[in-house]
């Protein structure tokens, strides 16, 4: 039956940046699929809270601690994963850092926190994860967050869209050499979502309103509104999708 092929029960998977946001909805869509799921992030209270929103529903989740900018965190975190847990059967690298300037007059160090936050941080994580599913046989599958800036390059953000735009030539780079032992890489790219990292723009009265009119459907995404398509990269009903960056912008790509 075709909704067999969506279920996630008896796997196991890893979300970063799930203390809030679209990781939190995510990883509460997954679980509620019926996965363990763990929710990793730097503050500990956040990923502790949301954690217990999912099990005291019932659902299965614990939270991780992991600083993404740096590699001997994400290398414990996926080593802790796989111990509690015992496999990892999906991985979203969904954590990530905005910071707005011209590019003049753009910091260095902000530069290299966010090329270590938002791209090498994913690439050393798949990495760990990748090396596990292989170890093991399992056909996993890895998930970006990606973003609207992969395509259109905004403003007073290079280097949030050079790291988006990298992460989207990663996602399609590792499909490639991956795919020979069943793990399949795609990304989700985000249109406008209602979260921390947009709470500037979504106060900015008239900043607000010109994107929602530019939207097709007319309003911007719920962190709810990413979590379908989380569950069907993550199961066996996307068996056949690799490579792909899939937007969910409410239509914002095609006008
Ligand atoms: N909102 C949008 O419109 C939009 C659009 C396109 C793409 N995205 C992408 O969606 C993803 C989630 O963002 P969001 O909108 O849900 O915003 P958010 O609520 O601010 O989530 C960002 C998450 O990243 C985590 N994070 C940041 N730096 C980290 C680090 N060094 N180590 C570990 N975790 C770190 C944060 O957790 P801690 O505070 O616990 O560290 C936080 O939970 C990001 O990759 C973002 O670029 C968002």
């Amino acid at each position: 039956m075709i909704l067999e092929r969506f279920r996630l029960k008896g796997k196991c998977g890893l979300v970063t940046g799930a203390g809030s946001g679209i990781g939190k909805a995510m990883a509460r869509g997954l679980a509620e699929a019926g996965a363990t799921v763990a929710l990793s992030g730097r503050n500990m209270e956040k990923l502790e809270r949301a954690t217990a929103e999912m099990t005291s529903s019932g659902l299965n989740a614990a939270p991780f601690s992991v600083d993404m900018a740096e590699p001997d965190s994400i290398a414990a975190l996926a080593d802790e994963v796989i111990a509690d847990f015992g496999r990892i059967d999906f991985l979203f690298n969904n954590a990530g850092m905005i910071y707005r300037e011209a590019p003049e007059a753009f910091p260095f160090t902000e530069w290299e926190s966010m090329l270590r936050v938002n791209l090498t941080g994913p690439f050393l994580l798949s990495q760990a994860v990748a090396r596990h599913m292989i170890a093991e046989g399992i056909s996993g599958s890895i998930v970006n967050t990606s973003s609207l800036i992969a395509v259109f390059g905004g403003v007073k953000v290079p280097a949030y869209a050079a790291t988006k735009g990298g992460l989207t030539q990663l996602t399609k780079s590792m499909a490639n050499d991956l795919a020979q032992y069943g793990i399949r890489v795609n990304a989700i790219g985000p249109g406008w979502v209602k979260t921390e990292m947009t709470a500037a723009l979504q106060h900015n009265t008239e900043r607000f309103a010109a994107i929602s009119a530019r939207i097709p459907l007319g309003r911007w995404a719920a962190p709810e509104d990413l979590a379908g398509l989380a569950v069907f990269l993550a199961s066996n009903a996307s068996a056949y999708i690799t490579g792909q960056v899939i937007f969910i912008d409410g239509g914002y790509t095609a006008m």
